[in-house]
Order: structure tokens, then sequence, then C-alpha cells
């Protein structure tokens, strides 16, 4: 059967990432999460204090861009690929709220985001791939035969985030979860360089009320008719 390209781009916490997985187990396709790269290159800044509450070198960054290696390892507990910076597994680093916090300031930056794109396109070279983001149909994969937009209100999206951490133990409260994923849909929707947008020939789909099973069927069914 010939393989295809599946992008899916969308808000914060619109369930991309767990649909996207789920897609890519049951067709035996690649799964990359494009955000993690993002989230990789931001907790690189973090650790070597190009960014903080109160200063962005930025032009520092962009200096050490070529010292960043960001790869993934199939986890096979898990069922997906783990993201490394480094030869090191930061999985756990990257989904705090704080990397959260300053993820959206450093993918507004043009060569971070050249950067990842070009590894991004290299990884789907030969289709079989579900890659989730903001700019994958439009930008990474413009050709993509199936493109998926998510969406689902703030507030579900805050709760659903917010639970999140608190079963990984995180101290958080839900405002301020809210206040993040706001702000990192305004930056990103905002954004010169690959804003967030659907792409014209992308399927939106609302899930604020469905459960993770409806939207794995609803979307599966919309590959079985791209296959
Ligand atoms: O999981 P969540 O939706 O919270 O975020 P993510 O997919 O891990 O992405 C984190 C951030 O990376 C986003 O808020 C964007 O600022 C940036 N991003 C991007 O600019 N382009 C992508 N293709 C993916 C993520
Ligand atoms: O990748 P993205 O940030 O778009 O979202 P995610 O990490 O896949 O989902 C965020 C959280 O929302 C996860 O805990 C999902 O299980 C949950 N979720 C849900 O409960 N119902 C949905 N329809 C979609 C996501």
């Amino acid at each position: 059967m010939n393989k295809i390209t599946i992008a899916i781009d969308g808000f914060s916490s619109t369930g991309k990432s767990t649909v996207a997985k789920q897609l890519a187990n049951h067709l035996g396709y690649i799964y990359v999460d494009s955000g993690a790269m993002y989230r990789a290159v931001t907790w690189y800044a973090m650790q070597h204090h190009f960014i903080s509450n109160t200063y962005f070198h930025v032009q520092d960054l962009i200096a050490h861009l070529d010292q960043i290696d960001i790869t993934f390892t199939f986890n096979p507990n898990l069922g997906y690929a783990e993201v490394y910076l480094n030869g090191k597994n930061v999985e756990k680093q990257i989904r705090t709220l704080e990397v959260s916090g300053f993820v959206s300031q450093v993918a507004e930056i043009s060569e971070v985001r050249e950067l990842l794109v070009k590894q991004q396109q290299k990884m789907g070279e030969s289709k079989g791939i579900v890659m989730d983001g903001r700019d994958i149909g439009t930008v990474v994969f413009p050709n993509a035969e199936l493109k998926i937009f998510m969406t689902a209100s703030p507030e579900t999206r805050a709760n659903r985030r917010y639970q999140e951490l608190l079963s990984k133990g995180e101290q958080v409260s839900y405002n301020e979860v809210l206040h993040n994923v706001q702000e990192r849909d305004y930056i990103d929707s905002n954004r010169k360089d690959s804003p967030l947008v659907k792409a014209k020939d992308a399927i939106e789909i609302d899930n604020s009320n469905l459960s993770l099973e409806e939207q794995f069927n609803k979307i599966l069914q919309l590959v079985e008719t791209k296959l």
C-alpha cells in the first residue's frame, strides 16, 4: 500500500500528539513530535543561560545552533520515539511549564525554524510519517496528502494540560496553565515566520467534546479515504 504523509497542526493541548502516536502505531508509520524539537532548543538555551525571565540573548543562541543535535529514539516500552539533545534523553526536562513559558519566544526565531524545518523535511522524505506541530501542513509538508487542524476551547485545553502536569507531579495552578496556553496561542498565531494558521486544504476538527477514542476513529476514517 502506498504510504502517505499526515500533518497535524493546531493549538496547544488539542490532543495532536496523542492522536498522532495512535495513528503512527496503527499504520506502522514514524511519529515525529516537532514541538519537542523547539522545546529541546529552548531547554538548551535555558541551560546555557541564553534565556530567562529577565533576558534573552538571541544572537548567542543563534551562534550556538550548530552545537545542538536533536535526535529521536524509539522506546518500545512507551511505543513512541523520545527526544534526545546532544545524546541525552530530555523528555522529562522539556515538558515542564517553565519550558512552555519560553518556547514560543524561541520558536519565533527564523534561524531556529530554518534549522528544524530542514531536519523535519528530511525525516519525512520517504513518507509514512505522522508529524504534529504548528506549521506542518503549511511549511514543512505543504504537499501532505492529509492535513488536520485541531481546535478546542482554551479552557478545555488548559484543563487537559493542567491534569497532565499534576499527574506528573508538577506543582502548578490551573490559572498559570491557562495563561501559558493563551500566551502561546497568541505568539504562535501572530509571529512573522510560519505563524500557526490552518492550511487551506486542512480539515478542521474541534475535539472539545470528543473522547480520545472518538477523535482517533474520526481521523482514521479520513486517513482511510486517502489510502
Ligand atoms: O504540546 P503543546 O501543544 O503544548 O506544544 P508543542 O507541540 O510541544 O509545541 C511547543 C511550542 O513549540 C509551540 O507553542 C510553538 O511555539 C512551537 N512550535 C512551533 O513553532 N512549530 C512547530 N511545528 C511545533 C511547535
Ligand atoms: O499534542 P497536544 O499538545 O495537542 O495535546 P496532547 O498532549 O495530545 O493532549 C493533551 C492532553 O489532553 C492529554 O492528556 C490528552 O490525553 C488529553 N486529551 C483528552 O483528554 N481528550 C481529547 N479529545 C484530546 C486530548
